[in-house]
């Protein structure tokens, strides 16, 4: 099996190393730009080519992935669809997939319509360098949705992965945002509340550094159940209300209070705890 690249980016590349060094063949990289596909076909070596039509990479190619930004996959897959109309190319024994973690595969139905199989996959990684990230991949957990092809890829490489529906997808993606953009926008929110109490956000990031990497571990070696401590998992309510009445109306403080009480209804309904009815009320209206 020939595997192409449509958009050689970030992790278009970094794909195209990890299957060529897990043994896979990789017929090569189209992309926007001539010099980003000939600089990831070098990169993969071997027989891997920079191509300069969209017709030639499909015609090369058994599995195609279209490696994309999200917001130009179905303009691409639209632009397929042409090529293949216009040069009357059959393309029903091949395989598309993209890599957004947002959008399931359904957003390649125009070569679905030409008897194409269709596919999504994604890894749960921060793909953030062309050329060094492809060494995360070992470690990545995928996901397939879609045709089974992109899954028979990854079993060839040794790799976890979970199938998904076309449905989950996007519940999928919120999920890998709460491990991670949301974990980001909790450690600064605490950054901006520590400034309010005089600290300066180098001392902020400072005060609050061993607290994360502490937790951090926690979560990574007895699992996100067992590592939680605080006033919520010892049914400490009275403090939980103080924490509630701090919060003012600066803008730090007004995420704050929505946050806090948003978070707190899944620490209740995680541990089991119960809180008094007035800490319930005070919980419910923010
Ligand atoms: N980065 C991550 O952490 C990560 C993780 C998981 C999944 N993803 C997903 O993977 C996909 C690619 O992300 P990325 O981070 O690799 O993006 P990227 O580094 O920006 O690469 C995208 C590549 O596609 C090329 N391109 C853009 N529009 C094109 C078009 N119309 N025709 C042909 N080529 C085009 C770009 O152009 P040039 O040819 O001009 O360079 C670029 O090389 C996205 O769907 C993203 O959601 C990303």
């Amino acid at each position: 099996m020939r595997i192409g690249f449509i958009g050689a980016g970030r992790v278009g590349t970094s794909l195209g190393k990890y299957l060529s060094e897990n043994g896979l063949s990789v017929s090569g990289f189209y992309s926007r730009t001539q010099s980003s596909a000939e600089e990831s076909a070098e990169f993969i070596g071997g027989s891997a080519s920079a191509y300069s039509g969209i017709k030639e990479i499909i015609t090369d190619s058994d599995l195609i992935f279209i490696t994309v930004n999200d917001g130009a996959i179905a303009d691409v897959s639209h632009n397929i669809a042409g090529e293949c109309r216009k040069y009357d190319i059959d393309i029903s024994n091949k395989i598309f997939c993209h890599t957004s973690g947002a959008l399931s595969s359904t957003v390649l139905s125009e070569l679905k319509i030409l008897k194409a199989e269709t596919a999504s996959i994604h890894m749960l990684l921060a793909v953030n360098d062309k050329f060094t990230s492809y060494k995360d991949f070992r470690e990545a957990f995928f996901t397939v949705e879609g045709s089974g092809v992109p899954a028979e890829v990854l079993k060839k490489c040794g790799s976890r992965f979970q199938i998904l529906s076309a449905e989950n997808k996007s519940k999928y993606h919120a999920a890998a945002v709460f491990a991670s953009n949301f974990v980001v926008a909790l450690a600064e929110l605490s950054c901006e509340l520590l400034e309010e109490c005089g600290f300066s956000y180098d001392d902020a990031f400072a005060a609050i550094r061993p607290l994360l990497k502490n937790n951090m571990n926690n979560i990574l070696k007895n699992g996100p159940k067992n590592a939680l401590t605080g006033p919520i998992e010892r049914g400490d309510f009275e403090t939980v209300k103080r924490h509630i009445e701090c919060f003012k109306n600066s803008e730090p403080d007004i995420t704050a209070k929505k946050v806090y009480a948003a978070v707190s209804e899944a620490l209740i309904r995680q541990t089991g705890r119960q809180p008094d009815s007035e800490t319930a009320e005070m919980l419910k209206n923010n």
